[in-house]
């Protein structure tokens, strides 16, 4: 599977972690704060909408999974989090907090939602919810292999291990009930598209888009259905966003006037209607499932076409460096000069992924429409 520590700290309380935990949301309810342990310290709040938070998928919605990963997909340095407290791990693809962070915050549960593989991870994180995704990652098996990240598979077989945790805490009754009430996400596959079919020769020389689009909505499928076989009931699944209009497609694919890269969007657009008619036919095959298909194509383009509709100033390229090209490794101290002086003028901070605000905006938007059928 991977070489990365899994090993968790114990809590730190001097109390037997089993009565910590079976005990949490009684002290949820009767007593506020108590000194000692952080878990104690830091019930899930009574207004928690759901038990836990999971989440699946790439750099969109990775707190730092990579950090420990001999990839180049890495986010660690500055300038990335250049807008977070110094306290908060490196990690997140982004100037500040990403999509988990915020819809954890908006379920009630934390303002930061942890990588699994973070190395102070404490027990107690698992039972609020982590996230598993992986920068790089994708529908695709060989969108994480090429990359060397965790695959869905790698991210599947964590939570696996994480639920393990949970039921030799709380029992099988009780984290049966934490896995099928807890809320999960799944965002992912923009980099088999803009990777691994249109910057590669590996999948465009054997599928055309369409029986390639074919392929991820299978592996796509199958990984909801094992989902849902680990006792996943909840689960809201991201739909591709326009990635023939992230920066970098303008500068590698859209001519000299840097215009979207309309056959990565046309491949989107076609994924999109495939994925949204298998959940479909999902929930009608697993009982008790709840799959929600979040349409974040026509939001994000929404504020990319018309950027000053959102406070915006601009939205064809990113905040690092020259904004055209640089992501990873190539938005770095050394392309600071160039680096945009306020980043919330920007949609995009880097050439792939958005800034913090830009976050919000779509956030925002996706929590009060699809909220209601989730939870
Ligand atoms: C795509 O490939 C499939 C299988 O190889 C083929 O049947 C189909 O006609 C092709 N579609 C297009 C639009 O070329
Ligand atoms: C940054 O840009 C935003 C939005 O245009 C503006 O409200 C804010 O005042 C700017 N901040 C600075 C420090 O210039």
């Amino acid at each position: 599977m991977s070489s990365i520590p899994s090993g968790l700290r114990p809590p730190r309380s001097p109390l037997d972690p089993k009565v910590l935990i079976t005990a949490v949301w009684a002290v949820a309810l009767v007593s506020p704060r108590h000194g000692a342990a952080s878990y104690i310290a830091s019930p899930p709040p009574r207004s928690a909408m759901v038990p836990a938070f999971y989440v699946f998928g790439d750099s969109i919605v990775d707190p730092g999974n990579n950090n420990g990963l001999a990839t180049l997909a890495k986010s660690n340095f500055p300038p990335y989090s250049q807008d977070l407290d110094p306290g908060v791990p490196m990690g997140r693809f982004s100037n500040g907090r990403v999509p988990s962070d915020m819809l954890a915050e908006k379920l009630g549960i934390k303002k930061f939602l942890p990588a699994y593989t973070d190395p102070n991870l404490e027990l107690q994180d698992l039972f609020l919810g982590v996230s598993f995704a992986s920068g790089a990652a994708g529908y695709d098996p060989l969108s994480a292999e090429s990359a060397k990240v965790l695959s869905l598979s790698d991210q599947l077989g964590f939570y696996s291990k994480c639920m393990e945790t949970i039921h030799s805490e709380v029992g099988e009754e009780r984290a049966s009930a934490i896995a099928s009430e807890s809320l999960y996400l799944v965002c992912t596959g923009a980099n088999d598209i803009t990777n691994t079919y249109f910057g590669s020769p590996w999948r465009s020389s054997q599928y055309n888009i369409s029986s390639y689009t074919d392929l991820t909505v299978g592996s796509a499928s199958s990984f909801l259905r094992e989902l849902y076989g680990l006792g996943a009931r909840r689960i809201g699944v991201f739909s591709l966003p326009p990635v023939g209009c992230l920066p970098s497609q303008r500068t590698l694919h859209g001519g000299p006037e840097r215009d979207c890269f309309d056959p990565a969007n046309e491949a989107a657009v076609l994924f999109n209607s495939k994925l949204s008619a298998e959940i479909d036919s999902l929930n009608k095959d697993l009982p008790g499932a709840r799959l929600v298909y979040v349409d974040v194509y026509y939001p994000l383009l929404a504020i990319i076409q018309d950027p000053a509709r959102f406070g915006f100033q601009v939205s064809t390229k990113g905040c690092c460096g020259t904004g055209n090209i640089e992501v990873t490794y190539l938005c770095n101290q050394l392309g600071h000069p160039e680096t945009c002086g306020n980043d919330t003028e920007y949609v995009f901070w880097d050439s792939y992924h958005p800034t913090e605000v830009a976050y919000h905006t779509l956030v925002d938007q996706i929590f009060s429409k699809y909220a209601p059928k989730l939870l």
